[in-house]
């Protein structure tokens, strides 16, 4: 593929896209090109990097945009709002595309708008390509490894982080929030359009708040299940029959109740305009924590591991999810699939089906741990 750059970062002049941009500037090896690319030439002068224009609203810069190079990272969201038009250039350009969307609204109408043309063309379409999904999705495909093949295999994963959101994060949260409706039409179109394994099944799992490992686990409804799932309808690896459940776990009730409490205030805000105004006025876009602030921020999720006889205990963990680590995982995802050797893959797919073991490496040496705890026959 002759094109002039390697990767190109759409969003540089956001919150997270600067973190990116100096992830990128920082560690991408030598001799790599890689561009900056936004609407506001005088935002993008400050990385010092080629700058490429792109307007998602402009359809011929997305098509020049993914024509330019091998692999295009964007941080343009809310991207049920902002996203397709560079999903379909990419799709149509055969170029591989990485985002940081937790929008599964998005991820679905992108699977039946865009997957069979992106399939067609060779183009790998990733989404959640930062916190949301990537510790989840190769966590569990790190502890699948360590379990007996061709076997029935669940994995509950039970996270625990501390942080703060970016307005950019917390705008895309309240739309997601506010499209129920939407959500729901979006999973049944996806789940009719998508040919599901005629002698496998990989399924989320949903249990209700329960004990386990010594925290209370509260079913989180977002993204992560789903992305794990795909995964295990991609990759014979997880076995003939494989369930995913995704908790967060906390250790004291009082915490349960109010999380809980706190969700379902912000979800009926959401649905209601005016409301939804009062919300997105708190946090502006292009803001986020302050340096400060991430020094502090941590997650932990720890995956427990079921199938054939053994149990598995594995934990990923790492400093800032939001946005020094999720900087991290998208840039090193954009290097990963600009750089490695990777199985051959298409169309929507998943970190663990298109990168795997790869982008895990270079994750561990980047500073996220991998760990095994314990492995028990029972
Ligand atoms: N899932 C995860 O793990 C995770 C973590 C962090 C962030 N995120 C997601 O990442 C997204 C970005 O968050 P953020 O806090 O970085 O947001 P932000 O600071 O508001 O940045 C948004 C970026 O989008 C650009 N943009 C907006 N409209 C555009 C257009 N028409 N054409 C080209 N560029 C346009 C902005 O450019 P201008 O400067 O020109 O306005 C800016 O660079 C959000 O959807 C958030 O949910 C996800």
């Amino acid at each position: 593929m002759s094109r002039r750059y390697d990767v190109v970062l759409l969003g540089a002049s956001g919150f997270t896209g600067a973190l990116t941009a100096e992830y990128l500037r920082a560690h991408a090896p030598d001799g790599l090109r890689w561009a900056v690319a936004g609407r506001n030439k005088s935002k993008l002068e400050q990385f010092g990097q080629d700058m490429v224009y792109a307007d998602v609203t402009d359809p011929v810069s997305m098509r020049a945009l993914a024509e330019s190079t091998k692999v295009v990272a964007t941080t343009v969201g809310p991207y049920v709002e902002y996203g397709e038009p560079l999903v379909a250039a990419c799709a149509d350009a055969g170029t591989a595309y990485v985002d940081l969307t937790g929008e599964p609204e998005f991820l679905h109408r992108m699977y039946v708008r865009h997957h069979e043309r992106a399939t067609q063309t060779g183009a790998r379409i990733i989404h959640a390509c930062g916190f949301d999904s990537i510790p989840y999705d190769l966590g569990v495909q790190y502890t699948v490894e360590h379990l007996p093949r061709n076997v029935p295999i669940e994995v509950d994963g039970l996270l625990r982080a501390g942080g703060r959101p970016s307005g950019g994060t917390f705008h895309t949260a309240i739309t997601a929030l506010s499209r129920p409706r939407q959500n729901l039409e979006a999973h049944r179109d996806r789940y009719a359009a998508e040919p599901r394994p005629q002698d496998r099944s990989a399924r989320p799992l949903v249990k209700k708040i329960h004990r386990q490992q010594g925290f209370w686990l509260v079913p989180l409804p977002t993204i992560d299940p789903q992305i794990v799932a795909y995964s295990g309808r991609l990759l014979d690896r997880y076995g003939p029959d494989f369930r995913y459940g995704h908790y967060a776990a906390m250790k004291h009730l009082p915490a349960v109740v109010g999380a809980v409490a706190g969700v379902g205030l912000l979800m009926g805000s959401a649905q209601i305009r005016p409301l939804r105004n009062v919300l997105l006025r708190l946090l502006k876009p292009g803001a986020g924590p302050s340096a400060e602030r991430r020094a502090r921020s941590w997650f932990n999720v720890r995956f427990v591991g079921r199938g054939g006889g053994r149990q598995v205990i594995t934990e990923v963990a790492g400093r800032d999810p939001g946005y020094e680590e999720t900087a991290k995982m998208l840039a090193e995802s954009a290097l990963c699939l600009a750089l490695d050797e990777l199985p051959e893959t298409a169309g929507q797919t998943t970190t663990a089906a298109a990168m795997g073991p790869a982008l895990r490496d270079r994750l561990v040496k980047a500073g996220i741990t991998f760990a095994t705890l314990s492995v028990d026959e029972y």
